[in-house]
């Protein structure tokens, strides 16, 4: 029996010492002073024995077990203290690498552009109203008052998805949906995308933006809108330009009106971005044509209005001197970047 403890014994340093990690140390513990252990069978073994025999095996045995588990615990805090030191080497920050680069991205000329006029129209009380760039054929032309034979209508100048639906060629539709959904006094500016069958080049582009404008209250007059779209370029390109307003056309106004600006550059004396007029073009406008009102089914005896559309690419070439509408779509980084 003393023999067997020791040759158990012998085993069990071996196996502890070449043991290289925890679950392996608990696993040789287990085969040794586990319940089912061998050093624990040798104890179970010995009530057969004698009194004397017991106590000199008896003291053996213990002798034996308590050297294992002192072993077992010597390796135990080493192999954690290895662990350790391995997580920790893993884990390790190294402060003296070089950070990465955030990069942040900017808005889209476009998206400032429209930023800033909503902003300016915003603060003189105008809401933001959406429609949709797929529109009915009713509300892009018959409710905007263009006659069956407006120019505009025909197919090589607006993109028709069936006879009645299309793909807006302004935003002025908005103006039917707001007049239709709400009662007066309405008061909101519209912008978004509009689409148009041209031929890319400098000044065209078949996708573009617009920011409509309807208010509609009791006793409105042109004098309201010369002051609010007169307030809107001084607020949008310096307090010392001027506007002036020259007749035009359009069908669901009634007069109606182009808003031009002095040249913000030259002040009005000419130069490269007013061509040489000192003028620049800026938007159209006018009051609201009674037939556009009834659509709404609102009392034109009661309620007057105006409404001005303006394109935004066009505002956004003059103010950051753009000389090509398409480098607007072209995601070049080199032309976006430009606007940080
Ligand atoms: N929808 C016009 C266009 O695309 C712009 C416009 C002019 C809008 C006058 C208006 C307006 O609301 O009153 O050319």
């Amino acid at each position: 029996m003393e023999n067997q403890v020791k040759v158990l014994l012998e085993d069990a340093k071996k196996k502890i010492e070449k043991a290289d990690n925890i679950r392996e140390t608990e696993d040789i513990r287990i085969e040794f002073l586990g319940k089912k252990g061998s050093i624990t069978a040798i104890l179970k073994g010995m009530k057969d024995l004698s009194p004397e025999e017991k106590k000199n095996l008896g003291m053996v045995v213990n002798k034996a077990r308590e050297e294992i588990e002192t072993q077992l615990k010597d390796k135990f805090s080493y192999l954690k203290k290895v662990e350790l030191e391995k997580k920790l080497e893993a884990e390790k920050i190294d402060v003296t690498e070089p950070a990465k680069r955030n990069v942040v991205g900017s808005k889209h000329p476009i998206t400032r552009v429209i930023d800033e006029i909503t902003e300016v129209f915003m603060s003189m009380g105008f809401s933001i109203a959406e429609g949709p760039e797929v529109e009915t054929v009713v509300n892009n032309f018959d409710s905007l008052n263009a006659g069956p034979h407006h120019p505009a209508r025909d197919p090589s100048d607006t993109f028709y998805i069936t006879d009645d639906i299309l793909l807006r060629t302004q935003t002025s539709p908005v103006q039917i949906r707001t007049l239709k959904a709400e009662k007066p006094p309405i008061k909101i500016i519209s912008p978004g995308r509009c689409f148009r069958c041209d031929t890319p080049d400098a000044t065209h582009s078949p996708m573009f933006h617009q920011v409509e404008g309807l208010l509609i209250d009791e006793g409105i007059t042109m004098a309201d809108l010369k002051g609010t779209l007169d307030t809107f370029a001084k607020r949008m390109f310096g307090e010392n330009v001027k506007t002036k307003f020259r007749p035009h056309h359009f069908p669901f106004t009634e007069p109606s009106a182009e808003m031009d600006m002095s040249c913000f550059k030259c002040g009005g004396s000419g130069c490269n971005v007013c061509k040489h007029s000192g003028w620049i073009e800026i938007l159209g406008c006018g009051m609201v044509h009674p037939n556009v009102l009834r659509v709404g089914e609102i009392n034109t005896e009661e309620y007057t209005g105006f409404a001005f559309g303006m394109g935004v690419e066009r505002i956004a070439m003059l103010k950051y001197g753009v000389e090509d509408i398409r480098y607007f779509y072209e995601n070049d980084m080199r032309f976006i970047n430009q606007f940080k």
